[in-house]
């Protein structure tokens, strides 16, 4: 049967003699697999043990790139926000600013809360705090012994805490305990630690129709958004803030669609810290979004570990410290990934480094009035300390 088959193939001639011959089971189809090989071109050759080969290694380097790239392909857009014009001028009144949205003006501001999870971004925190300082009520902030991708960290606030003077009458600070589960899907532990961050909030005090901040550390919303939205009467019950997204200081401004961070009229029962989607409105120019804006290299490789996308590191040579340097300084990405994008247009138009800008207006007063210790968050300023 089998050498009558074979011996049907035109480009069995070649090697009739092993097809034809008899043998054991296993030399038989050795035999057969040679003379398969024997019948292939060198062409097919290069094919099989070059092009495969060199295809498949770099489908492993650049998986993610091609799928990245092909996204707008298996993922359409999320609904877009409705966007809520946003004035201010120092010169407005509170009374026609909030008319100038739609709203009315209350006797008292309201009490505000801002509520965060805290990794081990003390700089930005400092900011953050001194911008919103007029006007937040009680700062709540956590902190847990492990990242969210579950390994150790030290209680780095808590090292930290005497730079916070300023602010502790007014802290409300917990701590918890990580769980530590190997392997496990990193918003795991991101989701059990914001469920404490809920706990922490009513230990503070939080009431109904006080202002809630729910937003990562380096998620700044400006203090005249937070005054405006304190004062005004009719406010979105929940509201998201478009900051202006920022890679690694403000000289690399990305673009203006940062959208997780939100503020709250607190509903006991109803409201639950979150930092998705929840809600379709959108408050334009609401403050600054400073992704990977560390002082240290060492702080870059930690949060590059800790973070709840750890998988990106995909090569251990993403960490070394003068790759990261040499990227910070490019404005270019610390996990080689292709822009986040829905569209090829936009895809397209964020490939490459990030352009520098010189542009220092309008950024948190603190910055500015502490230039000379927050330098490396200026423009011109990307060499960073090593320790
Ligand atoms: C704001 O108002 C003050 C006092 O009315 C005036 O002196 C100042 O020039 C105004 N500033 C701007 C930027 O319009
Ligand atoms: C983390 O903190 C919890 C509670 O504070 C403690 O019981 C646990 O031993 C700590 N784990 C590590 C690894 O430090
Ligand atoms: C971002 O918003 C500002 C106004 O706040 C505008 O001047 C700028 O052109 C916008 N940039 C991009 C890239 O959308």
């Amino acid at each position: 049967m089998s050498e009558g088959y074979y011996n049907s193939k035109k480009t069995d001639d070649i090697c009739d003699d092993v097809c034809g011959q008899n043998g054991t089971p296993a030399a038989l189809s050795m035999s057969r697999l040679k003379c398969i090989l024997k019948g292939l071109d060198f062409k097919t050759y290069i094919f099989l043990f070059v092009i495969v080969p060199v295809g498949i290694f770099g489908l492993y380097l650049h998986g993610q790139k091609i799928s990245y790239f092909l996204r707008p392909l298996w993922e359409s857009p999320p609904k877009p926000f409705h966007e809520i014009p946003h004035y201010y001028h120092e010169n407005v009144s509170m009374e026609s600013l909030c008319k100038l949205h739609g709203w009315g003006i209350r006797e008292s501001p309201r009490r505000v809360f801002d509520a965060v999870l805290f990794s081990n971004e003390v700089d930005i925190l400092t900011i953050r705090w001194k911008e919103m300082q007029p006007y937040v009520t009680q700062y709540v902030l956590l902190e847990s012994n492990s990242t969210f991708t579950g390994f150790v960290k030290p209680l780095l606030f808590s090292g930290n805490r005497d730079k916070f003077k300023f602010l502790e009458s007014r802290l409300t600070y917990g701590v918890i305990g990580g769980r530590f589960k190997k392997k496990e899907n990193p918003f795991i532990e991101e989701a059990y630690q914001r469920v404490a961050l809920d706990q922490l909030l009513r230990i503070a005090g939080i009431e109904d129709d006080d202002l809630l901040i729910m937003s990562d550390v380096d998620e700044i919303p400006s203090a005249h958004t937070i005054n405006l939205l304190r004062w005004c009467d009719g406010i979105p019950p929940v509201l998201h803030l478009q900051l202006k997204n920022y890679l690694y200081s403000f000289e690399f401004f990305l673009d203006n669609k940062s959208w997780r961070a939100s503020i709250h009229r607190y509903q006991t029962g109803k409201t639950w810290y979150a930092h998705y989607r929840q809600a379709d409105v959108l408050l334009a120019d609401a403050g600054w979004h400073c992704s990977f804006c560390f002082r240290h290299i060492n702080e870059f490789i930690f949060k590059m570990k800790a973070y709840s996308h750890y998988d990106r590191v995909r090569f251990p040579h993403y960490l070394n410290p003068d790759r990261i340097q040499d990227v910070i300084c490019k404005g270019a990405d610390l996990f080689d990934m292709l822009p986040e994008e829905y569209t090829f247009k936009e895809i397209i138009g964020k490939l490459g480094p990030i352009p520098h800008s010189y542009s220092a207006v309008h950024l948190p007063a603190y910055l500015l009035n502490n230039a000379e210790r927050f330098r490396f968050l200026l423009p011109g300023n990307c060499r960073r300390e090593r320790g």
